[in-house]
């Protein structure tokens, strides 16, 4: 299937009581194996990558190993664009073809915040692409990128931010965090204070170590979205860890990398289905 429009995407999850993973990928065999993972589960997802993983390659060629990935199977699958740091990757990430975007500068002053992602909105709607947007901080590892700030989500700013702004789709900070060095601790209340307020889906950030049963409540909370970073990377970089720590002459790229795909499929398998439970 070529890949899916983020709006059929999220129309098709909630018509069906689907949560959404959207599962970091950083390299060819990451977006692969994603793939391969939404498929072998039969269930709806999304490729994403972040500003900061494009430095390795570029937005054209992650949409052009998604599109291959994406024609194998026939589960639908996104190609989102996760932590989006500029208005210039917006933009060439567009034009690359991802179907979905977010926008991040969740980092800047609520009024500097509004008016990057309303830019974004108003370029990424023209193409019939929806936005995802940060309120609130998260604390925590993004691969390399590290925030100490933990600034919850108020809900007496959701309802403004979202009619300003126009996005789609809203990143909450509600305990949840990046990486897998610290503890998640979920409020499962605030959630369901905010998707109360919020006029579009919610999104978790910080997937990993996420206990399954906060999910499941929490996806009957107004969750739509749930991204999973480091549990993928840690299977992939598991595999050649492994290998290596048996055999120090280990040099078989090739099947090494065909071993990471299986490990990291099957870790997003395991994860879309049983949050999906
Ligand atoms: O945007 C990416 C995710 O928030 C990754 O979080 O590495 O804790 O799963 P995670
Ligand atoms: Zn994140």
């Amino acid at each position: 299937m070529k890949l899916i429009n983020g709006y059929d995407l999220m129309n098709y999850a909630k018509k069906k009581g689907y949560i959404l993973p959207a599962f970091n990928t950083t390299n060819m065999e990451m977006t692969y194996a994603i793939a391969k993972g939404l498929d072998d589960a039969k269930l709806p997802g999304y490729i994403q990558i972040s500003s900061n993983n494009l430095r390795l390659s570029n937005p054209k060629v992650i949409a052009d190993l998604a599109r291959d990935a994406a024609s194998r199977y026939d589960t639908p699958i996104g190609l989102h664009l996760d932590h989006g740091k500029s208005y210039a990757d917006v933009q060439a990430c567009v034009e690359a073809g991802f179907t979905s975007i977010m926008v991040d500068a969740s980092h800047l002053p609520f009024e500097e915040n509004v008016a990057e992602v309303a830019k974004a909105v108003q370029f990424c709607h023209f193409y019939g692409i929806p936005v995802e947007a940060e309120l609130g901080a998260l604390q925590g590892k993004e691969e390399d990128i590290v925030n100490e700030a933990d600034a919850k989500t108020d809900p007496g700013m959701v309802e403004e931010f979202v009619r300003a702004t126009g996005c789609d789709l809203l990143a909450v900070s509600v305990g949840n965090v990046h990486g897998l060095d610290l503890e998640p601790h979920v409020d499962l209340d605030l959630l369901k204070t905010i998707a109360d307020i919020s006029p579009v889906p919610l999104v978790l950030h910080g997937g990993s170590g996420i206990p399954f049963d906060v999910i499941q409540k929490a996806r009957k909370c107004g969750l739509l979205k749930i991204n999973y970073g480091s549990d993928l990377r840690k299977a992939f970089i598991r595999t050649f860890g492994e290998a290596y720590e048996a055999n120090h002459n280990a040099h078989d790229v090739i099947s090494l990398s065909m071993k990471a795909v299986e490990n990291v499929s099957a870790k997003a398998k395991e994860l879309v289905e049983v949050i999906n439970a």
